[in-house]
C-alpha cells in the first residue's frame, strides 16, 4: 500500500498518522552508534562533545542530562561543564576558547538560555564553526541560508528527518512556520526553502494567524504557547509538526497544537511528547559525529 500523500488525506475521522520521533530517533541513534564503533575499530578516537550549562534552569538541566546520556549510549565521550548562575561572560568565553583548542572535543554545546549578564551572540560567535554542533554560529546559519553543507540546527534538522521518513515531499507545498526564533523558526524556514517549499513565517506581529495557518500544507509550530493552534485552523490533509514542549500545572507535557482536535483534520501529526523532542537529541549525536569526521587540527 502506498503511504498517504498530501493529495490523499485520510478519509476516516481522526485518522492522522503519527510522525513517530521516538522510533525514528532510535534508528538514527543506532546508526550513529554503529558508525562510532566502526571509527574506533579502525583506530580512530571516539567523538567528544562538551556540554556547557550556566546556572540552574530546571528545564535546561533535564535537557542536558538527556543529551549526556544519549552520548554515552552512542559511544560519544561527553564532557560536562557547569558554571554558576552569576558566572561572567569572560569566564564562559575563556572556557569556550579552551574547548576550541582541545583536540578531544569535537563538538561544543552551550545550553540556552543564558543568564542575563551574558551576551548570547558573543558566546555563539566564539565557538569554532567546525565544533558548532548546534549550528547556531552565523557561519553555519549563513551556509544553511545559502544551501551549502553545514552543521545544521538540531531541531529543524530533526523535523526534516521526520518528513523524509514519511516520504513527504515538500516541493511546491505551502509551508507555514509559526515562530521566528533563531533556534527553531528561522532555520526551519531555511530547511523548508531548501526542500523547495513555499515558506511563510508567522510571528508575534502576524495578523490573522488562523487565516495563515488554514492555508498550510505543512505547518511547523514553535512558539512555546500551549495549545495555541486550534484544530479547526488545520487544512484537511495537512502535515503538522509541533515543536512545543510545554509543562502543564499537573506535570504533563503538551505541545503548541491542540493535538486531539488537529489529528481529526491532519494527514500526519507529531505527538508531544515523542515527536520532535527525541529527534533533536538524535541529530545532536549525528552532528557530533559529523564534526569529528570533518575535524582538522587548526591551532588557535
Ligand atoms: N535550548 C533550547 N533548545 C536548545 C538547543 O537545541 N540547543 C541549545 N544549545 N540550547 C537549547
Amino acid at each position: 500500500m502506498n503511504a498517504p500523500t498530501l493529495e490523499s488525506p485520510p478519509s476516516a475521522v481522526g485518522a492522522a498518522r503519527l510522525l513517530d520521533g521516538r522510533a525514528l530517533a532510535l534508528q538514527v541513534r543506532a546508526r550513529v552508534a554503529a558508525e562510532v564503533a566502526e571509527r574506533i575499530a579502525h583506530g580512530g578516537q571516539a567523538p567528544g562533545l562538551a556540554v556547557v550549562l550556566v546556572g540552574e534552569d530546571p528545564a535546561s538541566q533535564v535537557y542536558v542530562r538527556h543529551k549526556i546520556k544519549a552520548c554515552e549510549e552512542a559511544g560519544i565521550r561527553s564532557y560536562s561543564h557547569r558554571l554558576d548562575a552569576q558566572a561572567s561572560e569572560e569566564a564562559l568565553l575563556e572556557l569556550i576558547d579552551r574547548l576550541n583548542r582541545d583536540p578531544q572535543v569535537d563538538g561544543i554545546l552551550v545550553q540556552l538560555p543564558l543568564p542575563a549578564q551574558i551576551n548570547v551572540q558573543r558566546v555563539l560567535a566564539r565557538i569554532r564553526p567546525g565544533k558548532d554542533v548546534d549550528g547556531f554560529h552565523a557561519e553555519n546559519l549563513g551556509r544553511l541560508a545559502a544551501g551549502f553543507p553545514a552543521l545544521r540546527p538540531c531541531t529543524p534538522k530533526g523535523c526534516m528527518r521526520l518528513l523524509d521518513s514519511a516520504q513527504i515531499d515538500c516541493r511546491g507545498k505551502l509551508a507555514v512556520v509559526v515562530g521566528a526564533s533563531n533556534i527553531v523558526g528561522r532555520p526551519m524556514a531555511l530547511e523548508l526553502l531548501s526542500a523547495e517549499a513555499t515558506v511563510l513565517i508567522a510571528h508575534k506581529q502576524t495578523r490573522d494567524l488562523p487565516a495563515l495557518v488554514r492555508q498550510a500544507d505543512i505547518l511547523v509550530v514553535a512558539t512555546g504557547v500551549p495549545g495555541l493552534i486550534r484544530g479547526e485552523w488545520i487544512k484537511p490533509g495537512a502535515v503538522v509538526i509541533d515543536v512545543g514542549i510545554n509543562r502543564l500545572g499537573d506535570g504533563s507535557l503538551t505541545g503548541d497544537v491542540c493535538f486531539q482536535e488537529a489529528r481529526e483534520r491532519a494527514a500526519w501529526i507529531t505527538p508531544v511528547p515523542g515527536g520532535v523532542g527525541p529527534m533533536t537529541i538524535a541529530c545532536l549525536l549525528e552532528n557530533t559525529l559529523e564534526a569529528a569526521q570533518n575535524a582538522v587540527f587548526i591551532p588557535v
